[in-house]
């Protein structure tokens, strides 16, 4: 598509898409997952986001099958680093976070760094405006998607995993899956509680 869409059709389909989308937490999150084309394609969708100056200032890290016990064990060191008290059952409920969803990667924003015009604010909402592309591809794919955070994503065990740099933030894991339970209900909020106009 070269141009943007311009018909009611193409609005309609739009809203659909986009009010239709729904956090489905990773754990009702089954295989399939999307296949190589499929996963390419939603990848691809993050490099429409908005990025002034043309900074790519975020990148994505797959987890894949083979690398899950180590992203847990990261999960685990973490909750023990924050709490000395954490019971097993504890641990191992941190640990099997990293096994749930068929596709899991997490998404990493530059927030300095390079270009001192582009303030990290700006990055973040680049970051932001990438990973909803994303869900919103893998939505109209049909799968169920969720982002999800946590204290171990400021861990330094996690920021070495993932090969992070001083300048990057983890931003929070994205999960991509079919979806295998109910939806979470969710009263979005009003416009006017977060739209206003300027006074004169
Ligand atoms: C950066 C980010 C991190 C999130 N982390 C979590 C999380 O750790 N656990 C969770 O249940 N939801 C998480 N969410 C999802 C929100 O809870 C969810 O978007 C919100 O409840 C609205 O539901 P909806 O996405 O279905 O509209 C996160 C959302 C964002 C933007």
């Amino acid at each position: 598509m070269t141009q943007p869409p311009d018909s009611a059709f193409a609005a309609e389909w739009a809203e659909t898409l986009i009010h239709g989308r729904r956090t489905v937490l990773p754990k009702r999150l089954a295989e399939p997952g999307p296949d190589a084309a499929q996963l390419q394609r939603i990848l691809g969708a993050a490099a429409a986001a908005p990025d002034h100056h043309d900074l790519v200032p975020w990148r994505f890290v797959l987890v894949p099958a083979s690398a899950r016990a180590a992203l847990g064990e990261a999960f685990a060191t973490s909750l023990h680093e924050r709490d000395a008290l954490a019971t097993p059952g504890q641990v191992e409920e941190a640990r099997t976070k990293a096994f749930r969803s068929p596709v899991l990667m997490l998404a990493i924003a530059r927030t300095g760094g390079g270009d001192p015009e582009i303030s990290a604010a700006e990055r973040l909402v680049s970051a932001g405006c990438a990973i909803q592309n994303m869900l919103l591809l893998a939505s109209a794919l049909g799968f169920g998607t969720s982002l999800t955070s946590g204290k171990a994503l400021r861990s330094q065990g996690l920021r070495a995993l993932f090969g992070m740099q001083p300048e990057e933030e983890a931003l929070c894991f994205v999960s991509i899956g079919t979806i295998a339970g109910a939806k979470r209900a969710r009263v979005r909020p009003a416009v006017d509680r977060y739209v206003s106009e300027l006074k004169p």
